[in-house]
């Protein structure tokens, strides 16, 4: 019997009629918890809300959420679990253990500050940030005066400011890099080192002493010009948690920029994000050079994987995403 030709008896069509209201009723009540939300996040006083943005990222529920998970940088207190610990050792084949990279981290903070120095939100403040990435997309944006207008400005790796001012802007706050990509900065930069293994934490403490001698896969620079007394540290759990949380554990481990990503949703209230994107033929090339290695792709990273929760985040209006060219 075909279930659509069934008569409809009168008690069931009063049962029918309850269930209607309560659906009602249901939806009343929904829309007004949104709306109480909606009031209470644009309409606090002013002192009472974490920051002055329109919209501050610490009062969205899914950061608040996982801002418990790690906290960004490694500080001269803070602990790595054994297992956040057997995660990052995986990344580059680490094969020293637990202690040796807890001796390594002691040094570490002979000679860095002993926490890393993070402006927290104030009702009177919107730390607004740019999340640079080297996306040859970057090449005539025009996008120079507005990273150059945000008060924090992340660049990473290889990215450079000189002869590329109008399309990638002349500020650089943060400058995130590891021995591999290091570069020099200037005495006002800071300098976010991106450990994958117990050597980047040896390489920081010799290349501003007496010099790095060891080798990796790529030459590293032996010295570094910058202030060692801006030197943080992002925290391996925080990379785990990236992965985990954010990249549902795809591909082997996040990038660089994705990171720096996640890392700017935390310690900033607005971030606009540049340089983020494959090229034609799904190859991250860069915005000074003709790609090299025509294979690249995204290494060994989930690009997919990441450009589509960028492209979510932007959605969610959670940031704001400047494509390029
Ligand atoms: O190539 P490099 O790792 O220095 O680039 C920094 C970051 O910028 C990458 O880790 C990636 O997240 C992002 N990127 C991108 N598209 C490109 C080049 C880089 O999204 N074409």
């Amino acid at each position: 019997m075909r279930l659509d030709c069934l008569p409809i008896h009168k008690h069931q069509t009063s049962k029918m009629k309850k269930v209607m209201v309560f659906i009602f009723l249901l939806c009343v009540t929904g829309i007004g918890v949104f709306w109480r939300e909606d009031i209470s996040l644009h309409f606090l006083p002013q002192d009472e809300r974490p920051c002055a943005c329109d919209q501050c990222l610490c009062e969205d529920g899914l950061l608040q959420n996982f801002s418990k998970f790690a906290e960004p940088f490694l500080s001269v207190n803070c602990n790595l679990s054994n297992d956040d610990f057997n995660w990052w050792r995986r990344i580059q084949n680490e094969k020293h253990n637990y202690s040796y990279y807890k001796t390594t981290v002691d040094k570490i903070f002979q000679m860095l500050p002993a926490s890393a120095d993070v402006e927290p939100p104030s009702p009177d403040r919107c730390r607004t940030c740019a999340v640079v990435g080297n996306s040859g997309n970057l090449k005539n944006s025009h996008h120079g005066p507005l990273i150059d207008s945000q008060d924090i400005v992340i660049r990473m790796n290889r990215g450079r400011t000189k002869g590329y001012e109008a399309d990638v802007g002349t500020r650089t706050t943060h400058h995130v890099m590891y021995p591999e990509s290091a570069v020099d900065l200037d005495n006002t930069t800071r300098l976010v080192l991106f450990s994958f293994k117990i050597m980047d934490l040896e390489w920081v403490i010799k290349a501003f002493s007496t010099g790095f001698s060891g080798s990796s896969y790529m030459p590293i620079k032996s010295k570094i010009k910058a202030n060692k007394d801006l030197v943080m540290v992002l925290n391996p759990a925080f990379m785990r948690y990236v992965h985990d949380v954010w990249l549902q554990k795809k591909g082997r481990y996040p990038s660089t920029g994705f990171m720096a990503l996640v890392l700017g949703l935390h310690i900033c209230d607005e971030v606009h994000v540049f340089g983020f994107g494959a090229d034609s033929d799904g190859n991250w090339s860069h915005y000074w050079e003709k790609l090299q290695d025509k294979k690249l792709k995204t290494g060994p990273h989930p690009g997919d994987e990441e450009y589509g929760v960028l492209q979510k985040l932007a959605q969610r209006q959670l940031l704001k995403f400047h494509k390029g060219s």
